[in-house]
């Protein structure tokens, strides 16, 4: 089998994944690299041979010796790169999240509907390990029928990753609750069956707004993303625009009757994502969430406390980044678009991720009233309800 051919567009932090498509021999290559940097466009361009290199994405969409793009640029370009990739019938690999209004999603997923073009979104979570032992535990039926879901999300380095560049500024991604939050959110969906109808969220700017910040148009500081900042008072050199959140919690209804919630907080000292799930007839909860890591499932009792659970898991050993999941995503993403065929992610589910994230939002900025999710149109559905697409 020849390899597949990939253009990549962005060669930011996320080259990483563009790294794991890069497989001469065995299965995929970079082909052709795109940035709208010219320094990183040079710099990263060394890591997949000899490449075909330009700034503009157009460049990479007519060429017929590219099978494939991989968009991963910041989230305010996805639904424009998106439209135009599909437009040109390149099967197409999109970071997630798959936009940042539920507008920009639907206008994606119509593109693909209507060009018929393989559209795949890149929710590597539902490829880490310890995603993918809770929802064997839950299919198993250990813990019943799941009724409750519950997410706090430790972001550790929030201050580093997510306030010194475009991450901040709400015109480029509506807020982290949305950015952020789109992988859990999503990964709630799965672990419960049902995707959110209502919303509601309180959150607020509480550390990172009054901290100094760069000037506009000036890079990240020397050193990122490599080093860190402890306090998290002690930042200095922020991103000229910071007007999201760094707490946010949120509620949300599902349509299958389950409820959930889901916490952020990005001036915690560790970075870690801890979910429980509780069904009819017992309960789970992770401890860690990389390889090496357990989920434990308690489903006798009631007692009190027991840290021994009833059964504990440990998550699988996996290596390359996003704890091998970027490797599984990537071989997933490249069988798809050779041949179609199921996958484990969903571009609607992709969609009800961004749209609970999106109305959460509004939610918190207007004093924490609920917010109905806009369902999705019922012929888009139906559409990518077929699993050759
Ligand atoms: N799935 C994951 O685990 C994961 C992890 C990190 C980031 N992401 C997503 O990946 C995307 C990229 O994030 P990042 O952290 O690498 O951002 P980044 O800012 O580090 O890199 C983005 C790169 O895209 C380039 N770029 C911007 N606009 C462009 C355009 N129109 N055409 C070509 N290049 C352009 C920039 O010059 C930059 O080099 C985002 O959507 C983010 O949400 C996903």
């Amino acid at each position: 089998m020849k390899d597949l051919r990939f253009g990549v567009v962005g060669l930011g932090l996320r080259v990483n994944l563009a790294e794991a498509a890069h497989r001469p021999g065995r299965g995929s290559v970079v082909a052709a690299v795109c940035d709208t940097d010219p320094e990183t466009l040079k710099r990263e361009a060394a890591r997949f041979g000899d490449p075909v290199t330009s700034p503009d994405h157009r460049d990479l969409l007519g060429r017929d010796d590219l099978d494939a793009i991989i968009v991963l640029t910041p989230d305010d370009t996805h639904e424009s790169i998106a439209v135009e990739c599909l437009q040109a019938g390149k099967p197409l690999y999109l970071e997630k999240p798959l936009a940042i209004t539920v507008e920009g999603c639907d206008a994606v997923l119509r593109a693909a509907r209507d060009t018929g073009t393989r559209l795949y979104v890149g929710h590597n979570m539902r490829h880490m390990g310890v995603v993918r032992l809770m929802r064997d535990i839950i299919r198993r039926g250990d813990i019943g029928e799941p009724k409750t879901v519950w997410v706090r999300h430790f972001v550790g380095y929030g201050g580093d990753y997510y306030f010194k560049d475009w991450h901040a500024d709400r015109t480029r991604t509506t807020g982290l609750l949305l950015q952020k939050a789109a992988h859990d959110l999503d990964v709630v969906h799965w672990l419960a069956g049902g995707y959110t109808t209502r919303v509601n969220a309180f959150g607020d700017l509480m550390v990172y707004g009054g901290l100094p910040r760069r000037e506009p148009g000036t890079p990240r500081p020397d050193g990122w993303p490599r080093d860190h900042t402890w306090p998290p008072t002690a930042h200095r050199d922020l991103h000229h625009v910071v007007d999201v959140e760094d707490v946010s919690v949120m509620n949300m209804v599902l349509d299958n009757g389950v409820i959930a919630a889901y916490q952020q907080c990005h001036f915690t000292p560790d970075y870690v994502r801890n979910y429980t799930v509780i069904g009819t007839e017992g309960r789970l909860e992770n401890f860690g969430d990389g390889p090496g890591a357990t989920v434990k499932v308690w489903n006798t009792g009631p007692t009190g406390y027991r840290p021994d659970a009833d059964i504990t898991y440990r998550v699988p050993d996996a290596t390359g980044s996003h704890g091998g999941a970027d490797t599984r995503i990537i071989e997933e993403f490249a069988r798809f678009a050779r041949e179609g065929g199921p996958v484990d992610t969903s571009p609607v589910a992709a969609r009800m991720s961004v749209a609970a994230g999106y109305m959460a939002t509004r939610s918190l900025r207007d004093g924490g009233a609920p917010y109905d999710v806009p369902p999705l149109d019922p012929s888009l559905v139906a559409y990518f309800a077929d699993d050759r697409r």
